[in-house]
């Protein structure tokens, strides 16, 4: 039976374009005729509003779904979309590290949950990350195969990625062997910039081949397509943003090669 390609969109670091990368990457693929999940895993569920759900509308999320008794078809949406369903975030997920502290193997609570046939009919599963290094991430890691990293264009963007780097070099130690870094994204650059620039070329010099071509610009109209409750894709075809996230969905088929 098939599997899904579940990949960890991850850096602790607040604001650098996990859910904005997340939502539009997930749209990429579903406009490629790819079957995909987006997993808000986060409690401020902007991937969630972001794709044009209330968010103060949800009474049963992620969060039930992971140590209640929800089923899938309780938390799972689909969206204006085709072929684009999330399972949704609420600010429930706060306390699911706490709630979930005192548990046996509580490392692998997500990816025994994904490990159910119900998810076999997607492509892909993207999981936006929250921007922390908690226990929610540590699930997200052990139950990925793959990790994709956004990095701002911004001084202190390379701050925070040794601790990132050590926490999933851990996990593929301790809970996931298999975990690969997919690649580096940058986000928010502005090519006018000499920092932007510069900030490529360190990620360049460390990350190597595992940068991504595809450099996300900063963009208003990324900025503003939440607020519409759209993807990019759907919101502004044409724009900058927009072409750079196709440009980058397309890498990461290649690299995931046609295994899907
Ligand atoms: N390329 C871009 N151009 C312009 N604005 C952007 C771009 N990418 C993201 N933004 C905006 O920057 C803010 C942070 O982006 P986003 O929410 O994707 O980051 P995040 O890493 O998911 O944040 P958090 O850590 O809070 O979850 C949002 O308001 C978003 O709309
Ligand atoms: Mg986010």
């Amino acid at each position: 039976m098939k599997k899904p390609k579940i990949i960890s969109v991850i850096n602790q670091k607040g604001g650098v374009g996990k859910t904005t990368t997340a939502v539009n990457v997930a749209s990429y693929l579903s406009k490629d005729g790819y079957k995909v999940l987006i997993i808000d895993a986060d409690p401020q569920a902007n991937a969630t509003s972001g794709v044009g759900i209330n968010k103060d509308g949800i009474r049963t999320s992620l969060y039930d779904f992971l140590v209640g008794d929800a089923k899938l078809a309780d938390v799972v949406f689909s969206t204006d979309t085709d072929n684009l369903d999330i399972l949704v975030a609420n600010s429930a997920l706060a306390s699911l590290d706490h709630d979930l502290s005192g548990r046996d193997q509580r490392e692998f609570v997500m990816k025994s949950k994904l490990a159910s046939s119900d998810f076999n009919k997607y492509d892909y599963i993207l999981i936006d990350c929250p921007p922390s290094l908690g226990l929610l991430t540590i699930n997200n890691l052990t139950a990925s195969d793959y990790i994709l990293i956004p990095v701002q264009a911004e001084y202190y963007a390379l701050e925070g990625l040794s601790q990132l780097l050590q926490v999933v070099m851990a996990v593929s130690k301790e809970y996931n062997p298999e975990l690969e870094i997919i690649g580096v994204v940058v986000t928010m650059h502005d090519k006018r910039t000499v920092l932007s620039s510069q900030v490529y070329k360190e990620l360049a010099s460390y990350f190597k081949a595992k940068m991504f071509k595809s450099i996300i610009p900063r963009n208003i109209k990324l900025a503003e397509a939440p607020s519409f409750g759209k993807p990019i894709s759907e919101h502004d075809r044409w724009s900058k943003g927009a072409r750079a996230y196709k440009s980058l969905t397309k890498e990461l088929i290649n690299r995931i090669g046609d295994g899907v």
